[in-house]
């Protein structure tokens, strides 16, 4: 193994999609992102140097960072950002993933321009559990705002109602030829005959993503850098934080015709959203010539499911196994110590007094896990724990249950009844943990991505309704279950999670949908240190930001 060095410069630089141009947070220069490429088991270092005015944070998003929790990057959760003029060094291996994730902007909605992938290959001399693709290629799939994504936020939380939309989706930063004024298209330029590796990264701000390639079916290979048990589709479901690697073999001979690769919500909310779709050009060469397919004229559609195909996801997530290997096995926890269920959901709280709000009859949104809407500290919780200095930073008085439980396959009740704090929830090390997830807006309901910082879970089982604690649990799968970092919790229903507490240090866990985490769809774990000194978490880094 070897320490790869990377250097982020943190930037403003002119972009344009769409006709318009704006002055845009990057790393680099570049949107999306760089690439951070590695090996399984090497040390990755990368200096953050902020130039800009806002406050910076970068997640590893899924990386497991064990003993390495002040490197995972999530503001006011393990560090305080990094302030204008200021540079940190994230500092951590990379041990038993191999595939694809991605990094990102972890403070506000930054994260709408400041993201990139990042790329794990095995071990060198250790092949990949399918054939050797000809190429690999990076797809990245991201949402284009007009306006300033962090003035959208903004205006939302000041008038508690839900935020504008994005104006585009995009693959690898561009929306392709289905908008209005849209220059900018991706083109995965092909061989006939020959097996491709696209590494598909979801690193949109809200929404989850169908995606297909016209006359072509996808093999899924990986999912959050977790090899699975390889199965075929014409189209698949990436809920934003996910990854998933797919084989797209090409025809034997080259066709007479291009293809559209293209991507489109998935969202049965009742609220606004874009629905519109973003598209990339699949095209053919010969070998050794710059003939393309492109000269001939017929361009051919994918054909993706209904925006609200909830039948489609469940059976698309039921599908997704560990490859449970001898070489890999799934170690997946077969009795659990404790056991938690979490309602998540979306809500309405009461107007504050001082306040006029625009979201649903005068009311504010809000969001929140077992009716806490987590509020972020004005310091990060790692630090505070550290240093034992909790006092008026968090609590650990975190529900394990949910305080109001209801019929959640009712009508929704008005709020949440949520209560605004900052409230964690101790797991001593080595915890086996069970985590029912259950998403509590039924009608107009959203499936929710959760994504758990500093673990793989297995997920275990998942269902529509109530969530049946004498009856579901009879039907997990405890021999092959997906691995993963982000899991779409159904719309109207529940999924059940199974992880072992190994890693010591705060991981925040969230709804991958920014705007839920925005109004406090999230919650943050501690995770005490073991009694070996391979267990403990390390003091902090001396460039740790300061708040
Ligand atoms: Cu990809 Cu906490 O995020």
């Amino acid at each position: 193994s070897t320490t790869r060095h990377y250097k982020f410069d943190v930037k403003l630089q002119n972009v344009t999609r769409l006709c318009h141009t704006k002055s845009m947070v990057t790393v680099n220069g570049k949107f999306p992102g760089p690439k951070i490429v590695a090996r399984e088991g090497d040390r990755v270092l990368i200096k953050v140097v902020n130039h800009v005015p806002n406050n910076i944070s970068i997640h590893w998003h899924g990386i497991r960072q064990l003993q390495s929790a002040w490197a995972d990057g999530p503001a006011y959760i393990t560090q305080c950002p990094i302030q204008t003029g200021q540079s940190y060094v994230y500092n951590f291996t990379i041990v038993g993933q191999r595939g694809t994730l991605l990094w990102h902007a972890h403070i506000s909605w930054l994260r709408a321009t400041l993201y990139g992938p990042i790329i794990i290959l095995p071990k060198r001399g250790v092949p990949y559990p399918f054939p050797k693709p000809h190429k690999e290629v990076p797809i990245l799939f991201g949402e284009w705002f007009n306006a300033d994504p962090e003035a959208v936020i903004a205006q939302a939380l000041q008038t508690g109602a839900g935020p504008n939309v994005s104006d585009a989706y995009t693959i690898n930063g561009m929306p392709g030829p289905l908008y209005n004024c849209s220059k900018d298209t991706f083109k995965l330029k092909v061989k006939p005959g020959k097996t491709y590796l696209l590494r598909l990264i979801n690193a949109a701000l809200n929404d989850e993503l169908f995606f297909s390639i016209a006359n072509h079916s996808l093999t899924i290979v990986d999912v959050d850098a977790i090899y699975v048990k390889p199965f075929t589709t014409d189209v698949l479901l990436i809920t934003p934080g996910q990854t998933t690697n797919v084989l797209l073999t090409t025809k034997p001979s080259i066709p007479n015709a291009t293809f559209l690769m293209s991507a489109r919500p998935y969202a049965t909310g009742l609220g606004t959203f874009d629905n519109t779709t973003t598209a990339g050009i699949l095209e053919y060469h010969l070998p050794n010539t710059t003939t393309s397919s492109s000269s001939s004229t017929l361009l051919l559609k994918p054909t993706l499911p209904a925006l609200n195909d909830t039948a489609f996801a469940a059976n698309f997530s039921s599908r997704l196994r560990s490859l449970a290997s001898v070489q890999f096995p799934a170690n997946v926890p077969q009795n659990v110590n404790k056991k938690f269920y979490f309602t998540v959901g979306l809500g309405t709280s009461p107007c504050p007094k001082n306040q006029t709000c625009q979201g649903p009859n005068g009311t504010k949104f809000a969001a929140s896990v077992n009716n806490v809407s987590f509020v972020l500290p004005t310091t990060a919780v790692l630090q505070a724990y550290f240093f034992k200095q909790s006092k008026g930073v968090y609590t650990t008085d975190f529900p394990d249950n949910p305080r109001f439980p209801f019929n959640y396959t009712g009508t929704p009740p008005n709020n949440t009844f949520v209560d605004n704090s900052t409230k964690v929830e101790v797991l001593p090390f080595n915890t086996q943990v069970e985590l029912v997830l259950q998403d509590t807006s039924i009608q107009g309901a959203e499936s929710h991505p959760l994504h758990l910082h500093g673990f793989n879970f297995f997920v275990v089982g998942q269902g529509f309704g109530n969530y049946n604690p004498a009856k579901d649990p009879a039907k997990f799968n405890l021999v092959d279950p997906v691995e993963r970092n982000t899991v779409g919790v159904p719309a109207g229903g529940w999924v059940a999670i199974r992880f072992k507490a190994d890693n010591p240090g705060v991981w925040f866990m969230h709804c991958h949908l920014e705007v839920h985490t925005s109004w406090g769809l999230k919650m943050a774990w501690i995770v005490l240190d073991g009694k070996l000194p391979n267990q403990k978490l390390p003091p902090p880094p001396l460039d740790l930001p300061k708040c």
